[in-house]
């Protein structure tokens, strides 16, 4: 069973899908791991370090992915005019990224008409037997945390109350639009920095949870919020009456705060529009924005994906890829992910790949098989 690793080609990915303790355990199970050079240079990882953990260093992506029976990456292969990196993959490899499927259909029909076995672990149920297999909570969770640090270092205040002999500084206010997981880590990183924290979100469960970090919670309409949430704990999107009402709470709210951190997202749509051009404008100069929906479109009307932009003495800071601004860890954890979904896979005596197609996990994330596209949610049900 050859796994291969290649270096990550998709412009801006600093991370690389696996770790060298990630390696060691995967030797263990009886495979052969190939590394591409260079794969961890921009997350700090050397090739030495892979090679002492038990992995073969290829010198090249092709040589990497010959052959391979399991191809583990962050971001889904590149397939444009300059790189193809689908026609590396043999056909009947299995793939695993994180492959966005449900926004790339065509590069999920060209995985289906490679003949690979792909799976998109973006798609992992929220179960709490997956919770350690989920990416999406290991990398928003650092996500959450490096929006305050982020948010702190644009700020031209300090974060917590300093009395002084020349004088108090007030504490920093800190609004976290959506509590999913990054908006928790981003509540509790803001309370361990000293801010005076306020959050909301759609979904009703998460006031308690602001509350029992510390935070205030901001209600919009606790009625309409009954029915916001999906069964697989996601939130809807919400009415146009909704919408009206957040609006007027959040507009009243944002003009006082100095930091505003937005996390919202409705999978597989386009990010809720937050904070308008007119909430920017009412807010002091010097308050920063920090929008972690930036790849998705955007919280705030303004925010520029990619770039950080000063409106009315506003910065909105719409970095892309923030897990990818913590290389190391989100690495380290997105290759736990990945070997926690395909360990109880392996089958120990034979050493090969012997998948439980019934496993709700293996279910979820599977998005081609045998020539197929075979994800129900990619034939447009609910999740
Ligand atoms: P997400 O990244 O999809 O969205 C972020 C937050 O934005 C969510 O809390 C959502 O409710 C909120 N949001 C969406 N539209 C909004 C709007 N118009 N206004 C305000 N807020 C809005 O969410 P994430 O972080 O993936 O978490 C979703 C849920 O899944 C949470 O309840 C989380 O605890 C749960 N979860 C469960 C896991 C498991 O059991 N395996 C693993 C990870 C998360």
């Amino acid at each position: 069973m050859k796994i291969a690793v290649p270096k990550e080609r998709m412009p801006g990915e600093t991370r690389v899908a696996t770790s060298p303790d990630v390696v060691k355990k995967l030797v263990a199970l009886g495979a052969d791991v190939v590394v591409e050079t260079g794969a961890g240079d921009s997350a700090s990882i050397t090739d030495a370090e892979f090679k002492d953990a038990g992995a073969t260093i290829a010198a090249d992506e092709k040589s990497a992915l010959k052959d391979a029976d399991i191809v583990i990456k962050v971001q889904r292969p590149v397939i444009d005019g300059s790189l193809d990196e689908l026609s590396l993959l043999k056909s009947g490899c299995v793939l695993i990224a994180q492959l966005q499927a449900l926004t790339h259909p065509d590069d999920v029909a060209a995985y289906a008409k490679a003949n690979l076995t792909t799976f998109a672990l973006e798609l992992m149920p929220r179960i709490s037997r997956a919770q350690s297999m989920d990416i999406l909570s290991s990398q928003n969770n650092l996500a959450g945390y490096k929006a305050v640090i982020d948010g702190a270092g644009e700020f031209g205040s300090a974060m917590p109350m300093m009395m002084t002999a020349a004088g108090t500084v007030p504490p920093a206010k800190v609004f976290i639009m959506g509590v999913g997981v990054a908006g928790l880590q981003a509540i509790a990183t803001a309370k361990r920095m000293g801010a005076v924290v306020t959050a909301t979100d759609v979904r009703p469960a998460t006031k308690e949870q602001v509350e029992s970090l510390g935070g205030k919670f901001i209600m919009v309409d606790e009625a309409s919020m009954k029915d916001a949430e999906t069964s697989g704990g996601y939130a809807k999107e919400m009415s146009e009456d909704f919408k009206r009402k957040q609006a007027q709470v959040i507009a009243d709210h944002v003009k006082k705060q100095d930091i505003v951190i937005t996390t919202a997202l409705i999978p597989g749509k386009p990010a809720p529009q937050l904070v308008s051009a007119e909430m920017v404008e009412s807010m002091k100069p010097g308050s920063v924005i920090i929008d972690l929906a930036a790849e998705a479109g955007g919280n705030c009307a303004l925010t520029e994906p990619g770039k950080v932009v000063v409106k009315n003495g506003v910065k909105i800071v719409g970095h892309l890829n923030v897990p990818g601004r913590l290389p190391k860890d989100a690495s380290a954890l997105f290759a736990r992910n990945v070997f926690n979904f395909l360990s109880p896979h392996v089958d120990k005596a034979t050493k090969a790949l012997n998948f439980q197609w019934d496993d709700e996990t293996v279910k979820g994330t599977l998005v081609t098989r045998d020539g197929k596209v075979v994800n129900p949610m990619l034939a447009g049900e609910a999740r």
